[in-house]
């Protein structure tokens, strides 16, 4: 079904891709994390970065709980080597384990430990770096995006009213930071019903198309509620990679095609050129 858009000559130039939404629990790291195993099967090198530093949730989305060495885990120049799962590089405070007790950092110290997290991790050769970001529009996500040197941003809604106010709010902080919105994602579109098979628009409204109407932005598209994906995310693994076939994943492939036509003509710098070191939390 996947089928490799990365040739070898294809030259690499890393794309950073926000995933936002100035709410929570609207499928946030569930789009990040599918976005990037969906731009993998397609043939790209993908690394993604767990920006939510309160709640991170990449360890148990790709159950990798096992809090890493990162000490242990460094280039000559001491930056960090990131874990790999399932071919993609992956990088989360929640793999600091007891040396990070993100719950009671205060503000000033969580973004010194985003300005360390993006700047300090050799990445190697990406053609994508996804970022799950953090909910809301403070000071984290908008230092998160000034430094961050983003090709885009890609807003998750779910359909109802409550979250389109609150992803308004990322979308000025987006233009705020003169980040191209490269479209929305709207999850939780319908639930399908595994016994009668119907789409159900639970939520009444269309949230996604109001705000590609409202902002000019492009509808990149809408994931339904899946019972397989919330199991398949509880159990550690993403939907694209343990199921190809279901609706959802095909609505990630498609996504991530859409991402990819649109980046592959654009220059970004490579994160290689950050020069800061990691340093003890
Ligand atoms: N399309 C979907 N179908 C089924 N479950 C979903 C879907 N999107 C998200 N979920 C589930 O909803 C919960 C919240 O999603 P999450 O991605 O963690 O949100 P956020 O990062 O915005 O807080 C998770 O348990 C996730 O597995
Ligand atoms: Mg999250």
């Amino acid at each position: 079904m996947f089928k490799n858009l990365f040739t070898k000559e294809a030259p690499k130039k890393m794309h950073v891709i926000a995933v936002a939404s100035g709410k929570g629990g609207v499928g946030k790291s569930t789009v990040a994390v599918n976005l990037a195993y969906a731009l993998k099967n397609l043939g790209a090198s993908v690394g993604l970065l767990d920006a939510d530093i309160y709640g991170p949730s990449l360890p148990l989305l790709l159950h990798t709980t096992t809090p890493i060495n990162h000490e242990e885990n460094q280039t000559k120049d001491g930056k960090m080597i990131p874990p790999s799962y399932a071919g993609v590089k992956m990088l989360s405070t929640g793999h600091f384990g007891e040396q990070l007790k993100a719950t009671v950092m205060r503000g000033p110290m969580v973004n010194s430990l985003i300005k360390q997290l993006f700047s300090s991790v050799a990445w190697g050769q990406l053609d994508y770096l996804i970022i799950d970001y953090p909910p809301g529009t403070g000071d984290i996500q908008i230092t998160l995006s000034q430094i961050a040197n983003l090709a885009g941003a890609i807003l998750v809604t779910t359909p109802g009213e409550i979250a389109l106010s609150d992803v308004r709010k990322a979308l000025h902080m987006f233009e705020l930071t003169n980040t191209e919105l490269l479209g929305v994602v709207e999850n939780m579109s319908s639930f399908i019903c595994d016994s009668c098979d119907k789409e159900h628009k639970i939520f009444g409204t269309e949230g996604g198309e109001v705000l590609a109407k409202e902002f000019h932005l492009e509808l990149l598209g809408k994931i339904p509620i899946e019972a397989k994906a919330a199991q398949s995310a509880d159990s550690g693994k993403p939907i694209v990679f343990s199921d190809k076939n279901c609706i959802s994943s095909k609505k990630f492939e498609e996504i991530a095609k859409k991402i990819h036509t649109k980046l592959q003509n654009k220059t970004s710098d490579n994160l290689e050129n950050f020069s800061l070191k990691w340093q003890k939390a």
